[in-house]
């Protein structure tokens, strides 16, 4: 099995790689290519990908280059972790939007259809590729904004699943605050990327017993400060919301935070010196402790758990991904890519059924979704006037005077990135 990591130059990419080894019966790699443009990062990243596999016994090859051609050829599946601009773009993403009041982030708001318009056209580049090589390749995107590049890439054909770490991540919080396996634990998980509530929490697999009362009953609190919400909120909303849902519940409350210490970027970036320093290390031979810093938790073990589905009918038969609504939300069109539980195998990811969604989470999630569209159109086709029309269209932006002061930023600080601009 050939598996193509693009940007495996990331600092993220020992994560993945810890993962692969360790989980090599549910998916065994025999060739790894790491692609990424930037020579320095993936000489430092492969070699201590490289020592890892020989740690941990793995036979598996691990070969890195610049060529994605080469890269992707034979690939059965190719996983997409890239990020047009680096974090340099993302400290942009993050900052501006503050400039007009509004929350500055990687893949909410403002900041997210700035790295949206950016991302789209760069992976639909590299999916033409792999499909005109292997029609047959399975594409797992962890690329954000996840919700809006699978949604390019499901409808320009290609057979794509988008993936996120926030719900594994709460699986396994629930599991420790549970005290059980969270092999054992089933989130009825609900929404869009980044815009999701978990409104059960089953024992058993799908329609087993829901603990989720007695979990917030007995451990709300922790809960609530996990999230930096206030418990009472979590109480009446009578489920969990992820944590993206604070800069919604919380805007206001999150600018004033935002203006007054140092950007995510700004953090990340100064991470990853320190993390490349550890890498050049040749006596470190497994990931760093420094990663798990990083905000992508058991995002290898849910990238293995799929491409394990996906392409040897192994793995979880249920797992949280991004895909073609269809009929499973009915308030919602049906090609919109909402984010759910599905039954994966090698045909592809299906939605589960899910029962009807309080209007108080549909309402935001069609208001998000009809942005996604907008923000899906500007992004194919350009424009000053798409983006404006994305920007007043998202509920936490929706007044003419922002998304006219928004725009004129968004384009003035992702000129070299947008053709048209
Ligand atoms: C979570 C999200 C990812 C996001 C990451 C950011 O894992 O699900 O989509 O990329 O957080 O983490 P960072 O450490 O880069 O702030
Ligand atoms: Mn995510």
């Amino acid at each position: 099995m050939k598996l193509t990591v693009v940007g495996g130059g990331s600092t993220y990419t020992p994560e993945l790689v810890d993962g692969f080894a360790r989980l090599r019966d549910t998916l065994p790699v025999e060739e790894l290519v790491l692609v990424d443009p930037a020579a320095d990062r993936l000489e430092l990243v492969g070699g201590l990908a490289r020592r890892i596999f020989a740690r941990q016994g793995h036979g598996g090859r691990i070969v890195t280059t610049s060529d994605l051609d080469a890269a992707v050829d034979g690939a059965d599946a190719v996983l997409l972790q890239l990020r047009v601009g680096g974090q340099a773009a993302r400290q942009q993403d993050e900052t501006w939007p503050l400039e007009c009041g509004c929350v500055g982030q990687e893949t909410t708001g403002a900041g997210g259809l700035a790295k949206a318009l950016r991302t789209v056209p760069v992976v639909l580049d590299i999916a033409e590729r792999v499909q005109r090589t292997n029609p047959d390749a399975w594409i797992i995107d962890f690329t954000n904004p996840v919700g809006i590049v699978t949604r390019a890439l499901l409808e320009a054909g290609h057979r794509a699943v988008g993936l996120c770490n926030v719900a594994i991540g709460l699986q396994r919080k629930f599991a420790a605050r549970l005290g059980v396996d969270p092999a054992g634990l089933h989130l009825d998980h609900v929404g869009l990327n980044h815009l999701t509530w978990e409104t059960a929490v089953r024992r058993g697999g799908p329609g087993g017993e829901d603990v989720l009362p007695a979990l917030l009953r007995e451990h709300g609190d922790a809960i609530a400060a996990d999230l930096r919400l206030p418990r009472a909120v979590l109480d009446r909303l009578g489920v969990v919301p992820s944590y993206y849902l604070r800069y919604y519940y919380a805007h206001d409350e999150v600018v004033r935070e935002l203006r007054t210490k140092p950007s995510r970027a700004a953090e990340v970036a100064g991470m990853e010196r320190r993390l490349l320093a550890l890498y050049a290390d040749p006596a470190l031979d497994e990931k760093p402790a420094l990663l798990a810093e990083r905000g992508g938790a058991y995002y290898s073990e849910a990238a293995v758990d799929l491409a394990a589905a996906l392409l040897r009918g192994a793995g979880s038969p249920y797992q949280v991904v991004n895909a073609r609504n269809g009929s499973t939300l009915p308030f919602l069109p049906e090609d919109a890519v909402i984010e759910v539980q599905a039954a994966v195998g090698p045909k592809g990811a299906s939605p589960l059924p899910v029962p009807r969604v309080d209007p108080l989470f549909a309402g935001l999630m069609a208001n998000v979704t009809a942005y996604e569209d907008l923000a899906l159109d500007a992004a194919l086709r350009g424009g000053r006037e798409r983006v404006f029309r994305a920007l007043l269209a998202h509920p936490l932006i929706g007044q003419y005077e922002y998304a006219e002061k928004l725009t004129d930023r968004l384009v003035a600080h992702n000129r070299e990135h947008l053709t048209w601009a």
